[in-house]
């Protein structure tokens, strides 16, 4: 809480690996202007390193395994439930490797953001950074969006863009565009605490600006 003990808007987090997106987002969220608060990271990989991370910073935590599960709307319906009982204002998802149903996206409408390692609308989907190179692209990044019932395919809020040199291979891309992700999802997630993040009647809108297509694009200097 500020000094004015004003409830910071509530974020909670969904990992399914290692967690560098989470830790970017503790981060960020110990400086002491940072609008909101990390209420929770929820996680679908029992032993997913993202827990560790959320565990030494102190934030709950709690796993939701698909493995347990017949079907994806049973998974979703329980992620849900888990969800539903911190009332978060925000859900981040930073590397949560599941594909959410429509019902789960729908309830989450305006208040869920995404990272995708592409410059969407280029390559939705797995394996983007190979695909960057298979097809010769010059530039690769990563995207924020929100998160929509189309797979990869909502608003973009902002996107980072790096450079595919001639000795790049996927593990040097993945490198890179990762340190962007870094910067740019604290920044992501700041606006929407801030309250100058929303998504009004399918577009992104960023200080009472529709977005363009692409989102912001993200300079750091
Ligand atoms: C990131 O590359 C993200 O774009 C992708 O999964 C990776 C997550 O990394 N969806 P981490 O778990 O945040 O380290």
């Amino acid at each position: 809480m500020k000094a004015d003990q004003t409830p910071l808007p509530k974020i909670l987090v969904l990992a399914s690996g290692s967690g560098t997106n989470l830790q970017a987002l503790i981060d960020a969220s110990r400086g002491r202007d940072f609008p909101g608060q990390i209420i929770a990271v929820g996680c679908n990989q029992p032993g997913a390193f993202a827990l560790e991370r959320a565990a030494q910073a102190n934030i709950e935590t709690f796993v939701v395994n698909h493995k347990n599960f017949e079907s994806r709307d049973e998974f979703d319906a329980s992620l849900m439930a888990e969800i539903l009982r911190y009332n978060p204002d925000l859900i981040v998802l930073a590397g949560f490797m599941r594909i959410l149903t429509t019902d789960f996206v729908r309830a989450f409408r305006g208040k869920m953001l995404n990272i995708h390692p592409s410059l969407l609308p280029k390559y939705t989907g797995l394996n983007t950074h190979r695909r960057a190179l298979e097809a010769g692209d010059t530039v690769h990044g990563v995207s924020i969006h929100f998160v929509t019932e189309e797979l990869d395919g909502g608003p973009a809020i902002i996107q980072a863009k790096i450079p595919i040199n001639a000795g790049d291979d996927a593990a040097t891309l993945a490198n890179k565009v990762l340190s962007k992700e870094h910067q740019i999802y604290p920044l992501a997630a700041r606006w929407f605490a801030e309250g100058r993040l929303s998504l009004v009647a399918s577009k992104a809108v960023l200080d009472e600006q529709e977005l363009p297509q692409h989102g912001v694009i993200f300079n750091e200097h």
